[in-house]
């Protein structure tokens, strides 16, 4: 069947004439309902530190993320997600402070479901800001072994499903963690709470700003690589997500966001499950330097780059630009 007639019985551009013509033919759309905002929460009060990698972007205390999340609920923004910055003191070999039910995670979380906000609270599951070495697992003689860090990881999402979160967000790429957290859920009476995995997460040059933010930058020694994913691969992610999938994953994640934009869209195709990127801290980072030196549109490529997303299909993104953009999009 031959869809496009010869010119001139077809021109394109007639499409594409006026606003209200592009606005019809428009394929996808951008809604404040599909973004994630990720918050750096840190102790103190009424108080707030610029993360100077991330302009635009602060750590808050516990009181202050509540105000922000009341926000996010008014501009239609569906979930927040809480990064914690845990103070180098408290971190440890063993990182006990991540499944304390009072750590500052589990507080802010509880805060926000105390204040009655409508919004969906995810939380991180991983060791990294709580290791004295800031890694995602626990390092024994230089390794960092999987299934004891996974016992860990278990503790930790369950007293992160006790402070109220909706949904838990592995973040570490250990393997096994999905199907073990998601038993003790259900063992434990929160068989509810919704696992977003982090299926495809790449060790990524990308995340370096977040690692300032968490304050893991300096507490790192060597790199992530034999956890989280080769950049040249792309069939390891189909079988991550897979397997993600198989232990009881609700929803999956491809990380970075525009680098990987081919991951991404290859995920959604196969599996069509509830599929979401991470647009990260150096991509964040990147779009915002050149924007303040007046290199590029900064209101424009934001769109621009969180259109891409929806154009692959994904259901939705985690972005520091969140509130900004969904400021926008209210008008
Ligand atoms: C670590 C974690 C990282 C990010 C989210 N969780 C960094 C890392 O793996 O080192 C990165 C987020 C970003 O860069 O915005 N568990």
């Amino acid at each position: 069947m031959r869809t496009i007639a010869p010119f001139p019985a077809t021109r394109l551009r007639r499409n594409r004439r006026s606003a209200p013509l592009r606005a019809l033919v428009r394929e996808t759309t951008l809604t404040p309902g599909d973004l994630i905002w990720p918050m750096f929460v840190m102790e103190g009060e009424n108080d707030s530190h610029e993360v100077p990698s991330m302009p635009g972007v602060r750590r808050l205390t516990v009181d202050r993320i509540v105000a922000e999340a009341r926000r996010a609920a008014s501009l239609g923004i569906p979930a927040v997600c809480l990064f914690p910055y845990i103070e180098p003191a408290l971190k440890t070999e063993a990182c006990e402070n991540a499944w304390d039910p009072d750590n500052l995670s589990n507080r802010a979380t509880n805060a926000i479901r105390e204040a009655g906000i409508d919004i969906a609270v995810m939380t991180d599951v991983a060791l990294d800001p709580y290791n004295a070495n800031g890694h995602d697992g626990i390092v024994r003689g230089g390794e960092i072994v999987n299934d004891e860090t996974v016992e860990a990881l278990v503790k930790m999402a369950l007293a992160q499903a006790e402070a109220g979160a909706d949904i838990l967000g592995p973040s570490d790429m250990m393997d096994g963690r999905v199907g073990a957290i998601r038993a003790a859920l259900e063992e434990a009476g929160h068989g509810h709470v919704s696992i977003m995995s982090y299926s495809a997460k790449y060790a990524s040059a990308f995340y370096g700003p977040f690692r300032d933010a968490v304050g893991a930058s300096g507490a790192l020694k060597g790199d992530k690589k034999t956890y989280q994913m080769d950049p040249a691969n792309a069939e390891e992610a189909l079988r991550l997500v897979e397997r993600d999938l198989a232990e009881g994953a609700d929803m999956v994640m491809v990380k970075p966001g525009m680098p990987y934009l081919d991951i991404a869209r290859a995920v959604k195709a196969h599996f069509r499950v509830p599929t979401y990127a991470y647009q990260v801290s150096g991509e964040y980072a990147m779009l915002n330097a050149a924007a303040q030196n007046g290199w590029l549109d900064g209101e424009a490529v934001m769109l621009e780059s969180l259109i891409a997303f929806k154009r692959a299909g994904l259901d939705g993104v985690l972005t520091y630009f969140a509130p900004r953009v969904a400021e926008i999009l209210n008008g």
